[in-house]
């Protein structure tokens, strides 16, 4: 590959991660996906590269970021490496808590891993996939890139550490990191042949209600208890492909100055659990067993980004809204059982 504006998508393969290098392909982006396929399939690139049809190119290097001599051979065997856009990680609240020790090992020293082979190959642009959960309660809502930040899990604490990394790493060596604070990513792209497929166990909302529909799960429980109008908690759900173009967004951001720059990607909009599996409904015509359960505990009530600064500085325009990101969802899923 010679291509001069190759591009690094480490964590490649995973749902969020395939989304965006299917968003850099149809550009015309030619892509190096840095995976070890714990958490996702290899099939990956072959879907991406169907529905690119002919456009941008991808290539698969296997690797872990928790190993810096992998780090070191994937900018060595693509020299043409201008962007790393850094997806890789564990990403299970819950996980977070009973493992925090592997969790800071891929998450916070795997990111140091990479950042230390980026400066010795001399690549200085790095778009992070950061989280809300960086926020936790925060007392003002819609949440801005400025509120104090106040993590609750362990998963959060790493997010939270690895910003602050990259603030003295871009301090040591200058370049643009863009640090993507994502709020709840669903849905997939309209083709189906994408989705959130973990290998392991999801906790989270949608994989839950897909489960409960297709009868490996009995029943839904919606966590209740909480400070809000319907009791659920609420939040800011944007379509995975509006995600990937946010990160399109942040590859062509030029500001005046190098530096690290913080953008919020959600839609703006909070919704709550119960209406979420309301539309799920309506939009499917399904049915779905379901009970109201206990608060799970390290939950925030409500959570939803004041999104203007990515409108405004990366000009970006989510397209979806909640009833697309439930049927593509629920497509992709149907998708995946054939
Ligand atoms: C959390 C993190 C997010 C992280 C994500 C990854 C916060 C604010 N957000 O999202 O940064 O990327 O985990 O796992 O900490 N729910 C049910 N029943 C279920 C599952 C979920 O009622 O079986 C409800 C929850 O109470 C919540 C909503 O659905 O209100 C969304 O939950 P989930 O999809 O797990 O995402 P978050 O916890 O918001």
């Amino acid at each position: 590959m010679s291509n001069a504006d190759t591009i690094l998508v480490t964590g490649g393969l995973g749902y969020i991660g395939s989304h965006v290098v299917l968003e850099l392909m149809e550009e015309g982006h030619s892509v190096v996906v840095f995976d070890n396929g714990s958490n996702a399939s290899r099939d990956v690139i072959d879907s991406v590269s169907r529905l690119a049809a002919g456009k941008g190119r991808v290539d698969l290097f296997e690797g872990d970021i928790t190993e810096p001599a992998q780090m070191d051979k994937v900018f060595q065997e693509y020299s043409a490496i201008s962007t790393v856009i850094h997806c890789a990680g564990l990403k299970s609240v819950a996980e977070s808590e009973r493992e925090p020790d592997l969790y800071r090992a891929v998450n916070v020293t795997g990111t140091s891993h990479l950042l230390s082979a980026m400066e010795r190959a001399g690549v200085k642009h790095f778009i992070f996939s950061s989280s809300a959960t960086v926020y936790g309660n925060s007392a003002i809502l819609p949440m801005l890139e400025t509120a104090p930040l106040s993590p609750q899990s362990q998963y959060g604490k790493n997010k939270v550490e690895i910003e602050k990394n990259l603030h003295a790493w871009q301090k040591k060596n200058g370049g643009i990191v863009v640090v993507l604070r994502y709020f709840n990513p669903i849905g997939a792209h309209k083709s189906g042949l994408l989705g959130d497929r973990p290998k392991k166990e999801a906790a989270n909302l949608l994989p839950a209600i897909l489960e409960t529909v297709s009868g490996k799960r009995p029943e839904l429980t919606i966590y209740g208890g909480y400070n809000t109008p319907d009791g659920t908690g609420i939040r800011d759900y944007i379509h995975v492909v509006d995600l990937a173009r946010g990160h399109l967004q942040a590859l062509k951001y030029e500001p005046d100055n190098d530096g690290v720059y913080i953008f919020n990607l959600g839609l703006g909009k909070g919704y709550s659990t119960q209406q979420v599996v309301d539309a799920f409904i309506q939009e499917t015509g399904l049915t779905i067993k379901q009970r109201r359960g206990q608060r799970r505990e390290g939950d925030v009530d409500a959570c939803y980004a004041d999104n203007t600064r990515a409108l405004q500085q990366l000009n970006w325009k989510p397209e979806y809204q909640l009833n697309d990101m439930l049927s593509h969802a629920w497509l992709s899923h149907k998708s995946s059982l054939m």
